[in-house]
């Protein structure tokens, strides 16, 4: 790793003081990674104290929305070391999100020394509960001052870390958003940029008025069968089966959906990746065919659901959380929390930085 580290990094570190409650990033580690790229080249990266960004008021990020991000996590592993999940698949999703909006992709060496540096530097931030971890969100923006629509000729690159407990811990009443889309067809659905975000809030925040928690995306082509929930995957346990909507442009390809479907073949559960139309769902829920189902992400893992809101009627699956569920989620951690052997070399051990030997 050929890094700057300021020297102000070992006493921003020694000044963090870990509250009580962490909640989900809303508690911010004082150190964060920096690289630019201007023209097409990158510069050294930079571990720097966590401060606000200086930003020209036309950089185009403020204007046309040219960032993406990623989601991943960092894990005090069983015998106290730390290990990152699977952050090469981060790397590569950044990448194509960042083709999609016309970025130049952070090289996966940068990405890694960006990721690696904050979680090596911030190895006490990482909490020791289960379900817990330090919460590391990468994320690349064109800063070029110009108002005209265009790709921006320079780019920052940050990764800032907050330790966390899981985003949406206990079971979750879903909404079947039927009038809003969250992407478009042909649009930006399976890349992880703020804009999809965005598009989602004002669903939510009607549906949070109705007593619910999040909405179930239908495609945008069809408005017949299921996406996705934004910030999670959606999976439903059918007849001992496990169902999940398979890829299609609009669904944001997940690293924990990919990560459940290994473990479950591993576990012997037959795995289906189809089309899931909304009303078939709905009536397998009410007819108890469809046992259990849940929404799985890095920062929420696994949350269960309990009940699916459509116009008047609601529908309860029988179990949350049900036993496919329970299971799927304690084998995840079991890996990522170092309990259980690492069959799928998912893990990758940081070693700690001491701050104060710089
Ligand atoms: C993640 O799981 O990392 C996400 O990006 C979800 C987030 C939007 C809360």
């Amino acid at each position: 790793m050929s890094i700057y580290i300021d020297p102000a990094v070992a006493t921003s570190l020694r000044g963090f003081e870990m509250p009580e409650k962490l909640g989900f990033g809303k508690v911010m580690a004082p150190v964060m990674f920096r690289a630019v790229c201007q023209d097409g080249c990158w510069s050294p990266g930079q571990l720097v104290p966590y401060a606000p960004l200086a930003l020209d008021p036309a950089a185009k990020v403020l204007h046309y929305a040219q960032s993406c991000f990623e989601g991943m996590k960092a894990y005090r592993m069983q015998g106290g070391g730390v290990g990152l999940f699977r952050p090469e698949r981060n790397a590569a999703r950044m990448a194509h999100s960042a083709e999609r909006l016309c970025m130049p992709a952070v090289p996966e060496s940068l990405f890694m020394d960006g990721v690696r540096a904050v979680t090596a530097y911030c190895a006490n931030l990482v909490p020791a509960n289960s379900g817990e971890s330090l919460y590391l969100r990468p994320f690349l923006m064109g800063t070029q001052p110009d108002l005209s629509v265009s790709a921006s000729s320079s780019y920052e690159f940050y990764v800032i870390a907050s330790p966390s407990e899981a985003y949406h811990p206990g079971n979750m009443r879903l909404w079947v958003e039927r009038e809003d889309s969250r992407a478009a067809l042909g649009g930006t659905g399976d890349s992880k940029v703020g804009g999809n975000y965005a598009a989602s809030l004002q669903s939510i925040a009607r549906l949070k008025a109705r007593g619910y928690d999040q909405s179930l995306w239908l495609n945008p082509g069809n408005r017949r069968t299921v996406d996705e929930l934004s910030g999670m995957n959606f999976f439903a346990v059918i007849n001992g089966e496990l169902h999940t909507p398979a890829l299609n442009g609009s669904i944001l390809e997940g690293v924990t959906r990919d990560s459940l479907i290994d473990l479950a073949r591993e576990l012997d559960y037959p795995v289906r990746e189809r089309e899931i139309d909304i009303d078939e769902l709905l009536e397998l829920v009410q007819s108890g065919r469809c046992e259990e189902a849940f929404a799985c992400g890095t920062a929420a893992i696994v949350s269960p659901i309990s009940v699916f809101g459509d116009g008047e009627r609601e529908y309860t699956p029988a179990q949350a959380p049900g036993p496919v569920a329970q299971r799927l989620r304690a084998a995840l951690l079991d890996i990522q929390e170092g309990r259980a052997g690492d069959p799928f070399g998912w893990m990758q051990a940081v070693e700690v930085a001491d701050p104060s030997e710089r």
